[in-house]
C-alpha cells in the first residue's frame, strides 16, 4: 500500500511574495488526488516543496512518520526513494535511448545488476505501453510516448508516491485520456498514492478519488471528488465549467468591480464560454479490463462513508447514487432525492449515436440538458 502524506499548515514564499499559506490536507495512502489550480498559483512549488527540492517557511508534511520540512539531510535523501515524480516535460536526458533513461534511477541508486535492470527496465516499458521502444531517443517520439516513459522511470525504484505535474501538457484530448488511463492502471497494479497536479477539468471531473483546488494563494478545498464536483464555491464552479463568469481573471483573480461588470455583460447575453453546467458527477474512469480492482478506491468508499454524513448534502447525495443497490444496503443508506445522476440522465435521454455524425433534429431536441420544456424527466 502507498505512504499516506500529512500535510499541515504548510506555507512557501520567495523573498516577499507569499505562494501560498496554510495548506493543510491528506493523500490518502493508494488513492489517486488531483489538485486543481490556475496557472501560477504555486501548483509545480507545491510538488517540489513535497519532496524537498524547495524548503516551505513554516508547516509539515509527514510521511511515514519523517517530516520532511525539517528532518535531516540523511532523512530527506532516505524519504525521497518513496517518490516518483513525473515532471511536465518528462524531463528525460536527450541523448540517452528510453532504456538507459529509465535505467538511470536504478544505476545511481542501487547496486542492481545489469541482468536485474534489465528485467525492470523491459518491465516498466512494458507497463506504460512502451515495449519495443527502448532503442528510441527522446527526440524521435511522441510527447505522449515521452511522458509515458517518465512515467516509466518514475516507477523503477516502486515509488510508494506519485506526483504527477501538469500530464496534460502538450497532448491532445484524447491522449490526455489515456495517459489518465494508465495513471489509474499504474495504481491499481501497484497501490500508490498519486497527487497529479493539472488545470485539465476533464481529468479532475473522471480521474480522482478526492479533488483539491489552490486560488489566491490558499488551499480553497480538498476532499472527496463528489464535495468538489458539485460544490456551489464560485471559484470552484468558475474552474470547473471553464467560463470567464467567476473571481477568477485574465492573468489570476479579478476585483469585485471587475466581477460585476462582467456579470452584467454576461447577463445581457454574451457568451462566458466554457461548458454549460453539467449536471451531477460523471462516472470515475476505472482501470482497464484484466486488471486488478484499485485497492485505494476500494478503502476510499469505507473512508468516504464514515465520513459521509460531515459532507455538503449535494456531495452525499453523489456519494448514494454511485454506490451499487447491494452497497446502498450494506452500508444502511438510501438516495434521498429524485434529482438525477449523471448516469441516470444519461439513461433515460439517451444521446443516439450516429455514424455519419449527424443527428436528426427531433433527437438533437431531446439531449440532455437541451433546455426544451417539452423534455421528458431528467431534463433540466
Ligand atoms: N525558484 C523560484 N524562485 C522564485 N519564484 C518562483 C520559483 N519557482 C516558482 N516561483 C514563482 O512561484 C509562483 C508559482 O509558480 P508555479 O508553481 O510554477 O505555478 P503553477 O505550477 O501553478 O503554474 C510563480 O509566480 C513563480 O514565478
Ligand atoms: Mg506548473
Amino acid at each position: 500500500m502507498g505512504a499516506e502524506v500529512v500535510i499541515e499548515g504548510l506555507t512557501k514564499s520567495f523573498g516577499r511574495q507569499t505562494i501560498w499559506r496554510d495548506v493543510t490536507l491528506t493523500l490518502p495512502p493508494g488513492e489517486v488526488s488531483v489538485m486543481l489550480g490556475p496557472s501560477g498559483t504555486g501548483k509545480s512549488v507545491f510538488l517540489k516543496s513535497m519532496i524537498g527540492l524547495l524548503k516551505p517557511d513554516r508547516g509539515k508534511c509527514v510521511i511515514n512518520g519523517v517530516d520532511i520540512v525539517r528532518c535531516s539531510e540523511h532523512k530527506l535523501y532516505e524519504t525521497r526513494k518513496l517518490f516518483g515524480v513525473l515532471f511536465q516535460d518528462g524531463a528525460l536526458f536527450g541523448s540517452m535511448n528510453l532504456y538507459d533513461n529509465v535505467a538511470f534511477p536504478l544505476r545511481e541508486h542501487t547496486k542492481k545488476s545489469e541482468t536485474e535492470i534489465r528485467r525492470i527496465v523491459l518491465e516498466k516499458l512494458e507497463m506504460t505501453g512502451l515495449a519495443g521502444a527502448d532503442k528510441k531517443l527522446p527526440g524521435e517520439i511522441s510527447g505522449g510516448m515521452r511522458k509515458r516513459a517518465g512515467l516509466a522511470r518514475a516507477l523503477v525504484l516502486d515509488p510508494e508516491i506519485i506526483l504527477v505535474d501538469e500530464p496534460d501538457s502538450g497532448l491532445d484530448p484524447v491522449r490526455t485520456t489515456y495517459i489518465s488511463q494508465l495513471f489509474l492502471d499504474v495504481n491499481a497494479q501497484i497501490d500508490a498514492t498519486f497527487l497529479i497536479v493539472t488545470h485539465n477539468i476533464n481529468l479532475a471531473r473522471t480521474v480522482p478519488d478526492n479533488l483539491g483546488m489552490l486560488f489566491r494563494k490558499e488551499l480553497v478545498m480538498f476532499g472527496p471528488r463528489e464535495v468538489l464536483l458539485t460544490s456551489e464555491e464560485p471559484v470552484v464552479k468558475q474552474f470547473l465549467n471553464g467560463r470567464m463568469d467567476g473571481p477568477i481573471g485574465m492573468s489570476e483573480e479579478k476585483d469585485s468591480a471587475t466581477i460585476a461588470a462582467e456579470r452584467a455583460m454576461f447577463e445581457a447575453g454574451h457568451h462566458a464560454g466554457g461548458v454549460e453546467e453539467v449536471v451531477g458527477i460523471p462516472p470515475q474512469m476505472q482501470p482497464a479490463p484484466g486488471l486488478p480492482t484499485r485497492q485505494g478506491a476500494i478503502r476510499r468508499k469505507d473512508r468516504v462513508m464514515k465520513i459521509l454524513h460531515k459532507l455538503p448534502d449535494a456531495a452525499q447525495e453523489g456519494i448514494i447514487a454511485s454506490l451499487s443497490p447491494e452497497e446502498q444496503r450494506r452500508y444502511g443508506v438510501y438516495p434521498r432525492t429524485t434529482t438525477p445522476t449523471w448516469e441516470q440522465t444519461v439513461e433515460t435521454q439517451p444521446v443516439p449515436s450516429h455514424h455519419q455524425g449527424q443527428l436528426p433534429t427531433g433527437e438533437v431536441a431531446r439531449l440532455p440538458r437541451s433546455g426544451r420544456p417539452e423534455q421528458g424527466p431528467g431534463a433540466r
